[in-house]
C-alpha cells in the first residue's frame, strides 16, 4: 500500500509553493484529476480485502478532501494577490493632466439660433418648422402675394423645373409660409376637438434662399419667423416684444425704431432700425445716431388670416422675420457673410463657441 503521510506532504507541499493560478490548477489535475495520483490509488481499494478497504477507504477519503480543501486556500490566496497586483499596476494617477482633446466649435449661426429661442421660449413662444423646399402656394399666394409681384420672378426666386402638373415648386425666399402651415395645424386642431382656435405663439428658425451673392447677401441665408394670433394682440404688443428681444440679445438696452414698410402679409407692415455707431473698424450696436434695419414686421393682413378660414374680425395678430445672419454679424464683430459658408475651418474655430456651454433658460446667453 502507499503511504499516504508520504502522499500528502508532498501534495500539500506542492500546493503551498504553486506560484500562480495555472500552476495550482495543473498540481490539481495531476493530484485528484480523473487519472491523478489520488484518484489511481482510490482504485486500488477494488482489489482489497473488506479489511483493508475498512481501514483505507476512509483514510483516503479524508486524503483527498484535506488536499481539496489545501487547493481552495491557496487559491484564494493567489486570487488576493493577483487582484492586489493589478490594483497596483492599474492604479491611475488623478493628478496627472489630462491630454488636450480636439474640440468642435458651434457655427455663429448656430450659436445665434440657440440664443434666439432660449429668449422667445422665456417669452411662452413655442418653435415651428416647415420644409425648405416649398410650393408657390405657401410661399406666395396664401401669404397674399399678388399673381404678379415680382418676388416670384426668377431674379428673386429659385425655382424648380415644372412637375408633372406644370406646378413649380421653390426654395422658400423667406420663413412665412410657416405661418401659413402652423395656421393651418391649429384649424385643424380646433376642427378636430370642436373647440376655439388655441391662441399661436410660435417661432420659426431656418434656411431660406435668394438669388443673390455679394459681401451682405448670400444665396443661402437664415431667418428666424415669428407669429402670434389670438383675439387681443395689437400693435403694441408687437413693439414691445420685439424691443424686448433685441436688447436681451444684444444684452444691452438697444435704441429702436419702427419704419413703416410694406409686406403683402402684414397690414400695417414695418421695417425695425436698431441704432448703431462705428468706432474705427468697429460695429457698437444700442447707441449712436446710425441707424440699421434687422427685421421686418407688422399686423398679420385679414387676407392672410382668410386663406386659412380663420375670421379676420375675431382673430388678430403680429408677425415678424428677422435675418439671423445679419444678427450674428453684429454682435460677434463679423464682417463678411460669405465666410459663413465657406466651411473654413480655422473661421469656424476662431468665430465659433464652445459645444458645453450652449445657451439656454438656466444659464443665460453669455458663458
Ligand atoms: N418675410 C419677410 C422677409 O423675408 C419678413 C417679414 C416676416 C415681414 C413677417 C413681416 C412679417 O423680408
Amino acid at each position: 500500500m502507499e503511504n499516504l503521510d508520504e502522499i500528502q506532504n508532498r501534495i500539500s507541499t506542492a500546493i503551498e509553493q504553486a506560484i500562480d493560478l495555472g500552476a495550482l490548477e495543473a498540481l490539481r489535475v495531476v493530484a485528484l484529476g480523473k487519472k491523478g495520483e489520488v484518484s489511481l490509488v482510490l482504485r486500488t481499494l477494488g482489489a482489497m480485502s473488506p479489511e483493508q478497504r475498512q481501514e483505507f477507504g476512509p483514510k483516503l477519503n479524508a486524503l483527498k478532501t484535506e488536499l481539496n480543501a489545501a487547493i481552495v486556500r491557496r487559491r484564494g490566496t493567489l486570487e488576493a494577490e493577483a487582484l492586489e497586483q493589478r490594483l497596483a499596476e492599474e492604479k491611475i494617477d488623478v493628478s496627472l493632466p489630462t491630454q488636450p482633446i480636439a474640440m468642435g466649435s458651434i457655427h455663429p449661426v448656430s450659436q445665434v439660433f440657440a440664443e434666439a429661442e432660449a429668449i422667445f421660449a422665456d417669452m411662452g413662444f413655442a418653435v415651428a418648422t416647415g420644409p425648405d423646399i416649398e410650393t408657390d402656394f405657401y410661399n406666395f399666394t396664401a401669404l397674399n402675394f399678388p399673381p404678379k409681384h415680382p418676388a416670384r420672378q426668377m431674379h428673386d426666386t429659385f425655382f424648380f423645373a415644372p412637375d408633372a402638373n406644370g406646378e413649380r415648386k421653390v426654395l422658400r425666399t423667406h420663413t412665412s409660409p410657416v405661418q401659413i402651415r402652423t395656421l393651418q395645424a391649429v384649424v385643424e386642431q380646433a376642427k378636430r376637438d370642436g373647440k376655439e382656435l388655441e391662441p399661436v405663439r410660435i417661432i420659426a428658425p431656418g434656411r431660406t434662399y435668394r438669388c443673390d451673392s455679394d459681401q451682405t447677401h448670400t444665396p443661402m441665408f437664415h431667418q428666424i419667423e415669428g407669429l402670434v394670433i389670438d383675439q387681443t394682440t395689437h400693435m403694441g404688443h408687437l413693439k414691445g416684444c420685439l424691443q424686448d428681444f433685441i436688447s436681451a440679445f444684444f444684452e444691452t438696452q438697444v435704441k429702436a425704431r419702427f419704419r413703416p414698410h410694406h409686406f403683402p402679409f402684414t397690414e400695417p407692415s414695418a421695417e425695425m432700425d436698431i441704432g448703431y455707431e462705428r468706432v474705427g473698424n468697429e460695429i457698437r450696436v444700442g447707441q449712436g445716431d446710425s441707424w440699421m434695419e434687422i427685421l421686418g414686421c407688422g399686423m398679420v393682413h385679414p387676407n392672410v388670416l382668410r386663406s386659412v378660414g380663420i375670421d379676420p374680425d375675431v382673430y388678430q395678430g403680429f408677425a415678424f422675420g428677422v435675418g439671423v445672419d445679419r444678427l450674428a454679424m453684429l454682435k460677434y464683430g463679423i464682417p463678411d457673410l460669405r465666410e459663413f459658408f465657406a466651411a473654413d475651418q480655422r473661421w469656424v474655430q476662431h468665430y465659433g463657441f464652445s459645444p458645453i456651454s450652449q445657451p439656454n433658460l438656466a444659464t443665460g446667453l453669455s458663458s
